[in-house]
Formats: structure tokens, sequence, C-alpha cells
């Protein structure tokens, strides 16, 4: 395993990789502090491809100004420690100035997907989440880039990013990894103390509060918002910030639920300081389901 810390040293290795050597690359982008929702994602690009590179960068660009950035979990010796038991040839973990030289001006925005919900609360998200995975794949050029289903509005933004700028990439997208008790793991579940990390299962129970509303014949967007509200509501260490009930294909907001589109229950909330995001999708009828014509 060799760490990289130059963005002129991992271009010229991942382009000896594909011209010469002729191997697939997979790219898992990664803010460090790992934990095993990142390992899933590293499992599958180890499953899938020749060589993994995993970068590990905290993007300054993509943290608000009030924000945690300074004080975000970083721990590289132990992040290399835990990538070492899957074989990783490459870890990425270059210094800011690395990604983003002096007199840097260029950014990516996806507009319209990038404005709400995440982008509501977190203005520049985005727009700091596209213009870094744009240098990465093209420091990189990954044939494949894995990313995790916790994050939907982001493999949503990262799936428009590609197609519409054309990079030669397939985005991989895996299921969310949960705690037992439910919670997603989250680098930011670091900052919980043990009576907020209690309480924090309350995302998780929020949204199977919305499938079985659903499964209760619930069409009504608002009202399977309503119970996630109310189920949020419940817990007097959590803070709702947003609930959004969409087509989970496109993020559009809908009225009601159709008979053959899944539809993505997205939610915020904040457990004492910290502001934690989960999702659940709901799939439609299984008939429809089997055709495939709703997965891709
Ligand atoms: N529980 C999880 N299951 C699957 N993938 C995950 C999980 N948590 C994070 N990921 C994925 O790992 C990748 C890197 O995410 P990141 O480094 O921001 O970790 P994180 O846990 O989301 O941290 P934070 O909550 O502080 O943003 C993203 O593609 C993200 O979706
Ligand atoms: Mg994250």
């Amino acid at each position: 395993m060799e760490i990289i810390n130059r963005r002129q040293r991992m271009a010229s290795v991942a382009r000896k990789l594909r011209r010469d050597e002729d191997k697939t690359i997979g790219l898992v982008p990664t803010m460090g502090a790992l934990h095993d929702g990142h390992l899933s994602l590293v499992r599958e690009a180890r499953r899938m491809c020749d060589v993994v590179v995993v970068s590990v960068f905290v993007n300054p660009a993509q943290f608000g100004p009030g924000e945690d950035f300074a004080r975000y979990p970083r721990d590289l010796t132990k992040d290399t420690t835990r990538l070492a038991d899957y074989n990783v040839e490459y870890i990425f973990a270059p210094a800011v100035e690395e990604i983003y030289p002096k007199n840097f001006a260029t950014y990516v925005t996806v507009e319209g997907l990038s404005e709400q919900f995440e982008g509501a609360s977190r203005p520049g998200h985005f727009r700091g989440v596209a213009t870094v995975l744009t240098v990465l794949f093209n420091t990189v050029r990954p044939d494949f880039a894995f990313f995790g289903q916790k994050d939907a509005q982001q493999t949503l933004v990262v799936k428009r990013l590609v197609r519409d700028l054309a990079f030669d990439t397939e985005v991989v997208v895996l299921p969310t990894v949960r705690e037992e008790s439910g919670l997603a793991l989250s680098s930011r579940n670091n900052y919980l103390s043990r009576e907020e990390r209690e309480a924090a299962v309350v995302l998780y129970r929020a949204l199977q509060r919305a499938k079985e509303t659903y499964r209760e014949g619930e069409r009504s967007a608002r009202k399977i918002a309503e119970a996630v509200r109310a189920a949020v509501e419940a817990e007097p260490r959590a803070r709702l910030d947003y609930v959004g009930v969409t087509d989970a294909e496109t993020m559009e907001k809908i009225e009601r639920a159709a008979d053959d589109r899944p539809v993505l229950v997205a939610v915020a909330a904040f457990v004492g300081k910290t502001r934690l995001i989960d999702n659940v999708v709901i799939q439609p009828a299984r008939e429809r389901r089997a055709t495939g014509a709703l997965t891709g």
C-alpha cells in the first residue's frame, strides 16, 4: 500500500496502471475517519476492480462557514490500518493546497438538484462536492467510483455530474450500513455523547414509520412526511431540519406516491449540536419492480 500526497504522483500512477498494465481502477472518495460504511464501499471496489484507490480528503469547499471543517475527525494512521486489511493499493491523501492550488477559481455546480434539501440547509455544499469530485475523477480517471446510499442526494448529484460532463466513470451506489440499533454509520456519530447516540436512532425509527405509513396504504407525500416529523419530534434531544418525500430517482417533490416509482424519504435532524442525515427508499409493488425498469 502506498500513501500518495501529490496530485501529480497520483495522476501518473493511475495513468501507468491504465495504459501500461490495462488495469481497472476503483475510486472510493472519503473524508476519512473510516467506519464500516466506508469499508463496505472498499470491499465492493476490491471485488469489482483490479486496483483500489481510497481518497481521504476533508474537503473545505463542501463545508459552510459555521460548520465543522476545523474539528472534523482526522486520523490517517488509523484509516491506513483499516484499509490495509482490504489490500487497498493506494490511499490518496492530499493536503488542501494540492487540490486547491493558489488562484484556484473553477467550480462545478449541478444546478437545480443541488439547491434543495441538503443543498438548502448547506448552501454551497454540493458545489464543493461536485468540484472536488471533478478534480479527483480527472486525477485518478477511475473506471468505477463508489458511493453510499446514506447520502442519497449526493448520489444523484454525482450521477448527474458524471452524465452531464461525460466523465468516463461508472457510479456505483451501495446500501447504507447501520448499527444494530438502526443508526446509520457516519463519521459525525463520533460527536455524539452516549445519550445522544441513543437518541439518534430516532432518524431510523422515523423512516420506519414512513415505511409503515406507506404499507398501511397512505400515498400522500404530506401525510408520510407528517409521520416522520411526529416521530422525530417525540425525541426531545432531536430537532428536525427537513423531511423530504420525493421521487427516488429525480428527487423531485411529489404530491402522491405513484404505483410504479420508488419514493425517497430523506431526513435531516440535529441531535444535540450534531447534524445527521438518513433516508429510506420505498419500493412500489413487487410485480413492477420485477421488470427491472426502475433500477439503474
Ligand atoms: N453508513 C454508511 N453506509 C454506506 N456508505 C456510507 C455510510 N456512511 C457514509 N458512507 C459513504 O462513504 C462515502 C464517504 O462519506 P464521508 O467520508 O462523508 O463519511 P460520512 O460517514 O458520511 O461522514 P459525515 O457523516 O461526517 O459526512 C460517501 O459515499 C458516503 O455516502
Ligand atoms: Mg459524509
